[in-house]
């Protein structure tokens, strides 16, 4: 069987959002995935867990799509990884539920990529900004792969982001038809 993708839409403005909403709307719609707005489905921040771990359980790719806040991720996702990836289920003794499913970072920073250089302004690659999401993934037995990026989103004209958006329609086709992205570590 195919592998089911789930993809985690976290953005707290989507008024205010082109970037993300442009991917989205390029991957919305495939057959194999499900797309899960986490900010319209938890306005209040009061995450169904069980809702969420079933979610987890019936998927092998867990996309988490964000722009870049803070060097981290909006806070609804940290929530979520706070209440979702409960020990007994995610980690811990008996906590084997995600084990051998792959995780992909889908990312939007408003930094260029050249920023994102020890002598950049933004000091450090992304690479090392996001290691609490490679070491959670890892933790719970998942693999951690090659984030998606998509640098200097505020200076991207309508055109660009059409490409971009293109690019990641065929990454996650590509997923979901079992081809296998190289790991980032
Ligand atoms: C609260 C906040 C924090 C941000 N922090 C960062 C940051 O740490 N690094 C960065 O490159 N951009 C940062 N940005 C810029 C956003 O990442 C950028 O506007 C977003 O990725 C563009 O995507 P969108 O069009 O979907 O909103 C921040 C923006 C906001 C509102």
């Amino acid at each position: 069987m195919s592998p089911r993708i789930l993809v985690l839409f976290v953005h707290p403005a989507l008024h205010r959002s082109r970037a993300n909403v442009a991917l989205a709307q390029a991957i919305q719609e495939l057959p194999a995935i499900t797309f899960h707005d986490l900010y319209a489905a938890y306005p209040r921040h009061l995450i169904d867990v069980d809702r969420e771990q079933a979610l987890l359980r019936a998927h092998d790719v867990i996309v988490w799509q964000h722009p870049l806040y803070w060097y981290s991720c909006p806070s609804l996702l940290k929530e979520w990884l706070d209440v979702v990836l409960e020990h007994g289920f995610a980690y811990g003794e008996h906590g084997t539920a995600l084990r051998g499913k792959r995780v992909l970072s889908v990312l939007t920073t408003g930094g260029p990529a050249a920023s994102y250089q020890s002598d950049g302004s933004n000091r450090y690659p992304l690479s090392q900004l996001l290691v609490p999401f490679e070491q959670t993934a890892r933790l719970c037995g998942m693999t951690y792969l090659e984030p998606f990026v998509v640098h200097g989103a505020g200076q991207l004209d309508d055109p660009q982001l059409r490409e971009i958006a293109a690019r990641y329609r065929q990454h996650l086709l590509d997923l979901g038809n079992g081809s296998r992205p190289t790991p980032a570590v």
